[in-house]
């Protein structure tokens, strides 16, 4: 069976905006995939593992080669089954919405602790990078208390741009975001972004 993982990295619940346009993302998305697996990562109440020295140091080892061993391997197996958490779907939804131009510090976490040599990219002979994570499909949704398509705030905005680079990085080129916006610029704004955006979804949904 595939699977879809969805991340979410807002602690709003059923208070959360973005929450909402990606409950209709995946309420068309299993209609139209029957054979498909929903799994839920909720990094609000995940314990994701801390970046001890160890932790780090052991990727530094893969960085230069080595195998993990000893008490590397140890402190690395929280690290690990997140990895195979994250490698073992087929696609991706992440639900985040804007924290202070980026993502929230918890998505930042997980990704620290997730992108890592030999797992999800290496170097190759030549020193280029090669993403690991090939043939995969992602969707972004995302909510923005602001309005950041003009151009001038497009500048503002690094979380866009981030995300395409870091999932990029380890060979996810394929992604596509569904952006509501503004969302805390009035009420009446609120509703009709929020409409369009459920509307957007519904659509992704049928072709992905
Ligand atoms: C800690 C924090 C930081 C935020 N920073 C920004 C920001 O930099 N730019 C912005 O437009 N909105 C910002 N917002 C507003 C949220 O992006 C907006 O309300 C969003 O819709 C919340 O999504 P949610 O309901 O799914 O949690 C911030 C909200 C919080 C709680």
């Amino acid at each position: 069976m595939k699977k879809i993982l969805h991340i979410v990295a807002t602690p709003r619940a059923a208070g959360s905006r973005t929450l909402q346009v990606s409950a209709a993302f995946l309420a068309e998305f299993t209609k139209r995939h029957p054979g498909w697996d929903v799994e839920e990562l909720d990094l609000s109440k995940e314990k994701l593992p801390g970046l001890t020295v160890k932790r780090v140091d052991g990727k530094y080892a893969l960085l230069g080669g080595k195998e993990l061993s000893g008490e590397f391997k140890a402190a690395w197996e929280e690290i690990i089954q997140h990895i195979n958490k994250f490698l073992s779907a087929d696609a991706y939804l992440i639900s985040t919405p804007m924290w202070n131009f980026s993502i929230p510090y918890m998505l930042k976490q997980y990704l620290d602790v997730i992108v890592q040599p030999k797992y999800l990219f290496q170097y190759t002979k030549t020193g280029a990078v090669e993403g690991l994570v090939i043939n995969r499909k992602m969707v972004v949704i995302t909510s923005r208390g602001g309005d950041y398509s003009s151009p001038e705030a497009r500048k503002l905005d690094h979380q866009e741009p981030y995300l395409r680079t870091i999932f990029g990085f380890v060979g996810i080129k394929d992604i596509q975001f569904i952006i509501a916006q503004p969302m805390d610029m009035g009420e009446q704004l609120q509703k009709e972004k929020i409409l369009e955006a459920l509307v957007k979804a519904k659509e992704l949904a049928k072709q992905f």
